[in-house]
């Protein structure tokens, strides 16, 4: 960012998310960086609006009944820093279920930098490691924060130097757990040199705590510690190729005050999105952002939806006409939504990096660029080839026409693929997780009043077919029954196996079987 930029309002927001293993602790830690946030007053409050979110719709029981949190939300909060000023933190909660991965990749897309959640009792799990991949790819900068000290972990050497091999990256303790695996003493800031002790030699933290020097017994391990690990750099930081390392607890509540500071301090501010026509950049005067979630339902007694708009440039300003990429023509944003932790709030203007809910029929959809000219589409946000593919057969035929309004909407939304054979009426749904289908057939009945029923396929994944028209027509040609088309209209290849896959493309070069579409 250049100097003129770092007064921008823009410059202020930090926009991230948490990925995490379930039950890392990410449900626990987001209560209370809103806590420390000054976002809520109360602990437990997040899970208390769960709690009332999961009421309101009968899909959503499969979230009580897992534990897992299946919905991913936006959570605005601000506070002010020494030196800094008034910070604007959009926290985008991620579904921490693995079945969920295509929603969390796309959130992913809509962040600017995120917080790595290790047990450290457990390490780097496949599912996190994942999530980082793509982070990496997306050149989304990570801060690591290893929770449940306070109870039996590892040796901190061990867990640094996983996260190190794990990740292929630097690792960069700010903070050191003195006595974890044994006697937990407390945490030593490195950069000050004290320790944040639990009261007492009781091993519980009482949210007070006390700063003493470090205890002489520990003093030549930490100093073996800080002498075998890189120091802090912003710039290796930014570039993904370091992450600083906080150590803490997410239920005591310690360690969290520092990690919120680190996303002040360090985190970057909204970065460029690239797009067809190169990088935006948010400075820009021009109002643009994109759609990296839609969700439907949210209120069962209107049938409204919202999508969530991640602002790339410009201020927008309620009221404003923008233009959905795939639309053609402009809407009126008259009710935004701004979303302050507490409560949804009706937003009148929002900075590059915000996040804004925009209340819709279906008009908006995951992937739409939104613009004032209708001249920018942002590039990067895919979908992905399904892994399980399952035949939908209605319970009660006649049903027909609601299934399909109910398959294209959930497709929309991206719970579900669905693809529409060529041959036969019998639809096939695609999902990356098992979950998902449950979650499909549940919110069919509560939603749709549609009974369904799902059987297997006789596919095993399916790919998005590009080329040549006459290129396309000669293989439909000879492989109509292996043809379906996406909710777009875009021709999918259901195969067997991976191996008829290989086959395809060795025999058709001119054509390319995708495993991603750009939406
Ligand atoms: P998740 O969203 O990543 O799935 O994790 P969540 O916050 O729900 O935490 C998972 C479990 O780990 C919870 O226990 C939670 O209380 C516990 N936990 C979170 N942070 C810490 C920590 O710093 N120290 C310790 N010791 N435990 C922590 P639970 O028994 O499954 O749920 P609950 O009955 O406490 O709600």
């Amino acid at each position: 960012m250049t100097d003129s930029a770092m007064n921008e309002p823009f410059a202020t927001r930090r926009t991230f998310a948490i990925i995490s293993h379930p039950d890392a602790g990410k449900t626990t830690l987001t209560e209370k960086l809103l806590l420390n946030g000054g976002a809520i007053h109360l602990a437990g409050e997040v899970k208390a609006r769960g709690a009332a979110r999961r009421a309101r719709s009968d899909w959503m029981k499969i979230e009580q009944q897992r534990g897992i949190s299946v919905t991913s939300s936006v959570m605005t909060f601000a506070r002010e820093f020494e030196g800094l000023g008034h910070i604007t933190f959009n926290l985008l909660d991620t579904p921490g279920h693995e079945d969920f991965s295509e929603d969390t990749y796309r959130t992913l897309t809509a962040v600017d930098s995120a917080i790595m959640v290790i047990d450290a009792a457990k390490g780097i799990e496949p599912q996190t490691r994942k999530l980082f991949e793509v982070c990496r790819m997306r050149n989304v900068p990570i801060i690591t924060f290893v929770n449940k000290v306070d109870r039996e972990g590892r040796p901190v050497f061990e867990i640094l130097d996983e996260v190190a091999d794990a990740l292929a990256l630097d690792v960069s303790p700010q903070s050191w757990p003195v006595g974890m695996g044994g006697q937990f003493e407390g945490i030593l800031d490195l950069k000050s040199g004290r320790i944040s002790r639990p009261e007492g030699d009781s091993r519980e933290f009482l949210g007070k705590v006390d700063h003493e020097p470090v205890p002489e017994e520990f003093a030549e391990e930490i100093e073996l510690g800080q002498a075998g690990y890189p120091e802090f750099d912003l710039e290796a930081y930014r570039h993904g190729d370091l992450t600083p390392v906080f150590f803490g607890s997410a239920l005591k509540n310690f360690g969290v005050a520092e990690l919120i500071d680190a996303i002040a301090r360090i985190a970057p501010p909204p970065r460029p999105q690239p797009s067809e026509a190169g990088v935006i950049d948010p400075s820009g005067n021009e109002v643009t952002g994109f759609i990296f979630k839609v969700q439907a339902n949210m209120d069962p007694m209107h049938r409204d939806r919202i999508a969530f708009m991640r602002l790339v440039s410009g201020t927008f300003k309620r009221g404003m006409k923008l233009t959905p990429s795939a639309l053609g023509k402009p809407i009126a944003v008259h009710s935004p939504i701004l979303f302050f932790a507490q409560d949804r709030e009706i937003a009148d203007e929002a900075q590059p990096g915000d996040i804004i809910g925009i209340p819709n029929h279906g008009t908006l959809r995951v992937g739409d660029t939104l613009s004032e000219t209708n001249k920018v589409r942002f590039t990067g946000l895919p979908n992905f080839a399904p892994e399980i593919l399952r035949r939908v057969q209605l319970k009660d035929p006649t049903k027909t026409k609601q299934l399909r309004k109910a398959l294209d909407d959930l497709s929309e939304e991206g719970v579900i693929q669905v693809f529409y054979p060529e041959i036969g009426s019998q639809w096939i749904v695609g999902v990356v997780g098992q979950l998902q289908l449950d979650v499909l057939i549940s919110r069919l009945e509560a939603e749709y009043k549609v009974g369904a029923m799902l059987e297997p396929a006789p596919f095993d994944t399916a790919r998005w077919v590009k080329g040549e028209a006459k290129a396309l027509s000669d293989f439909a040609e000879f492989n109509r029954a292996n043809l379906a088309k996406d909710r777009d209209g875009d021709p999918v290849f259901l195969a067997r196996s991976s191996w008829d896959v290989s086959y395809q493309q060795e025999r058709n070069p001119e054509l390319t079987f995708s495993a991603t579409k750009e939406r």
